[in-house]
């Protein structure tokens, strides 16, 4: 596909493609699996397609800041975000990692309010991005794509509350295995033995993702590592199944 760079002055850094039948091919890849889009005709979806524009971001650039006033939808068509909030002080809470084929930015587009989180891209990504507009009219056409859309925000709403319920109740060890456990459900290739094989990450990534400081990740990640329920392998963690009988034990 060849696409040629065009930069949209509206939003930073990001570059805006404007080769039409590459992106239509791309974004109608993609658009059938958006739970909002799931249940629209091939007819239709080819139709919407045409509302879609590209853009691509680089590794660790912003896409948005949470309080800005933008309120388009992103389609992530390749690479993945993670939507943040960021304190004063620079520290960083990780709400949720998105990849290929998730969507972002709903909130402000179905309420027009300012953004409730930053979004970043955490590889090179390319999303296809639909304005307020337009998908207010998709719903006006499809009233079937408002009705997908709530189940997605549920889920969203759901895996909020878990995580309420870790940070409310579950000590820091216990956060840290469910974080596990997502990772190896999501990511995770099973060895024979029964472990499961994940991307390792920093303790800095961990911690911005179970709100825990480092330090206290270190602690926790060096008496796992010493007692086998994690391995570290190069660019890998194995995880151990018996860590998540521990967290079954601690309840
Ligand atoms: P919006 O508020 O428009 O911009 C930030 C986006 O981050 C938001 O829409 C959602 O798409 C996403 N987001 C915010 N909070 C969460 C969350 N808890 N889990 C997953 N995604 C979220």
């Amino acid at each position: 596909m060849s696409l040629s760079p065009d930069h949209d002055p509206r939003q930073g850094t990001q570059e805006c493609y404007n080769d039409l039948e590459g992106n239509k091919r791309l974004v109608g890849k993609f658009l059938k699996r958006v739970p909002a889009f799931r249940s629209l005709s091939d007819k239709r979806i080819n139709q919407l397609i045409n509302d879609f524009t590209i853009h691509t971001f680089h590794a660790g650039e912003t896409v948005f800041y949470q309080t800005d006033n933008s309120t388009d939808l992103y389609i992530i068509l390749e690479g993945g975000v993670k939507v943040t909030l960021l304190s004063e002080e620079g520290e960083e809470f990780v709400l949720a990692d998105l990849h290929q084929g998730d969507f972002f930015g709903e909130m402000s587009l179905i309420d027009g309010k300012p953004r409730s989180a930053s979004v970043i891209a955490d590889e090179d990504s390319t999303f296809a991005v639909l304005e307020r507009k337009r998908f207010l009219e998709a719903i006006k056409h499809d009233p079937e794509i408002a009705i997908d859309l709530l189940k997605s925000l549920v889920e969203r709403l759901r895996n909020a509350t878990e995580r309420e319920e870790s940070l409310a109740f579950l000590a820091v060890q216990q956060r840290l295995v469910r974080l596990f456990m997502k990772l190896a459900k999501d990511e995770g290739m099973k060895t024979a033995e029964g472990s499961y094989v994940v991307k390792k990450r920093t303790h800095k990534e961990i911690a911005e993702r179970v709100g825990a400081s480092r330090e206290s990740i270190s602690k926790v990640m060096k008496r796992l590592i010493s007692n086998k329920r994690i391995i570290e392998d190069g660019d890998r963690f194995l995880i151990s199944r018996d860590l998540f009988e521990d967290l079954d034990v601690q309840g």
